[in-house]
């Protein structure tokens, strides 16, 4: 047998572990024989010495192995599931569902609530009224068979092994460790049953990874992860040195998405849109090119087949799908409030982070675990890097159930950067990552 003290050891000295060594600690540390002192010194060593993409697929393999795994394998097809390392505004999940559905790619997700500051893909479906995200397993494979789509929360115990690690993580400051982060992120796709998996890694201001070096890091390892366990695992970088489209809020998020699934949404958000549905669709065997598939996602925007079957899935998951063709249907503000520019120029810099906080104040995302998101709150861009500004032309319009805002009105205005000299709009896709 092991004992965790050699483990780390070997791993502080820099050698690589077996599969059997890693798998010992995640079982170990899952069923509490390990304690946290030995698991914070290994993730330590970890954070310094690194881990191979061999070990890095062991430490996957072993965290998906620790709980609970989604069966999907009646659902004829392969089941490709979309990741995104999170940013502000970023509506991508609700547009792509069923963009990539309608081209016949089967899209079993699981997803989450917002952890930033802002909410995640299940708020702001929840924002559609009667809309319900608890489906069993049975139910949740009949739709996707039925109507090649659902979205639903985390059912059942999924990489318990994960949620324990990251909660030690968290304290002992190694969040911030690239293989741990990749085999985190992938243990969770892996456990929620994906064949093939794409990841949206974002880089810059609102994002996890701030620097594009780390982010294609990141990309490179879970990549590396997915080559090791048999998972085809492929990788776009994009921007987020700026919130996503122009909408942040929950219903008002709903509302974008509809306008881009109609061929009429951001030019950002619907490019990603196209790039990350685009490498779905390869993954999923529907096209043998990308060029082909683009022109696929294309075609299910211009014949309206990809927002009815929004509608068909909002209907399925007992939501009113009117809204599809009637957002005034959806949570709405009492007050639209101008956040004014304070001077003339050029939007030179947004920190997405701190206009997500602005949202968050408002109560369109969460404070703590406990707190009550108000669906119909949010802010609306009216301006994005590079674009030109006049004094006291509207920056923001805040959709806000408070009077007073000027919190939001402050923050928006002091994170917005506006100077004489013009800049270029960041480029909105980078790296493409596939091992
Ligand atoms: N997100 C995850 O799921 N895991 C990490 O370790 C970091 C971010
Ligand atoms: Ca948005």
């Amino acid at each position: 047998m092991f004992r965790m003290v050699d483990i780390i050891e070997k791993k502080r000295n820099g050698e690589m572990l077996s599969k059997e060594e890693i798998t010992f600690f995640v079982n170990g540390y899952t069923d509490e024989s390990i304690p946290d002192y030995q698991a914070s010194a290994f993730l330590m060593a970890v954070y310094f010495k690194g881990m191979t993409a061999e070990e890095q697929g062991y430490l996957t393999m072993a965290m998906v192995e620790s709980g609970d795994q989604i069966d999907l394998s009646a659902i004829e097809g392969i089941k490709v599931d979309k990741h995104s390392t999170g940013g502000v505004g970023d509506t991508t999940t609700l547009i792509l569902v069923p963009l990539v559905a309608a081209c016949g790619v089967p899209v079993a997700k699981m997803s989450g609530r917002g952890l930033g500051h802002t909410g995640g893909t299940l708020d702001k479906l929840e924002a559609i009224e009667g809309f319900h995200i608890e489906l069993t397993e049975e139910q949740f494979v009949q739709q996707v068979n039925d109507l090649k789509l659902a979205v639903i929360g985390q059912s059942g115990n999924l990489t318990p092994a994960d949620k324990k690690l990251y909660a030690l993580r968290d304290v002992t400051a190694t969040v911030d460790s690239i293989p741990l982060i990749a085999s985190s992120i992938m243990s969770k796709k892996i456990a929620a049953g994906a064949d093939a998996i794409v990841l949206d890694v974002k880089t810059g201001e609102g994002a996890f990874m701030k620097t594009k070096e780390d982010a294609i890091a990141l990309a490179e390892s879970m990549v590396a992860i997915g080559k090791q366990v048999g998972r085809n695992t492929m990788a776009v970088i994009s921007d987020m040195s700026q919130p996503l489209g122009f909408a942040i809020g929950n219903s008002l998020e709903v509302i974008e998405a509809i306008e881009t699934l109609k061929g009429e949404g951001p030019e950002d958000l619907t490019e990603l849109c196209l790039v990350l549905g685009s490498k779905m669709i390869v993954a999923g065997g529907k096209a043998a090119s990308i060029d082909e598939a683009r022109t696929m996602l294309k075609a299910v925007i211009t014949d309206g087949s990809a927002l009815e079957l929004f509608g068909k899935l909002i209907e399925a998951q007992g939501g009113n799908a009117k809204v599809i063709h009637d957002t005034t249907l959806l949570p709405s503000a009492k007050y639209q409030i101008e956040v004014p520019s304070l001077t003339s120029g050029y939007v030179t810099k947004m920190e997405a982070d701190d206009i997500g906080v602005a949202a968050m104040l408002l109560g369109a995302g969460r404070a703590t675990k406990e707190d009550e998101i108000d669906f119909a709150v949010g802010i609306v861009l009216k301006k994005k890097i590079g674009d030109a500004v006049q004094v006291g032309e509207p920056l923001a319009i805040i959709h806000s159930n408070l009077e007073n805002v000027e919190r939001s009105i402050t923050l928006i205005q002091q994170h917005i950067f506006i100077e004489k000299q013009q800049v270029e709009s960041p480029r909105l896709i980078g790296e493409m990552i596939t091992g």
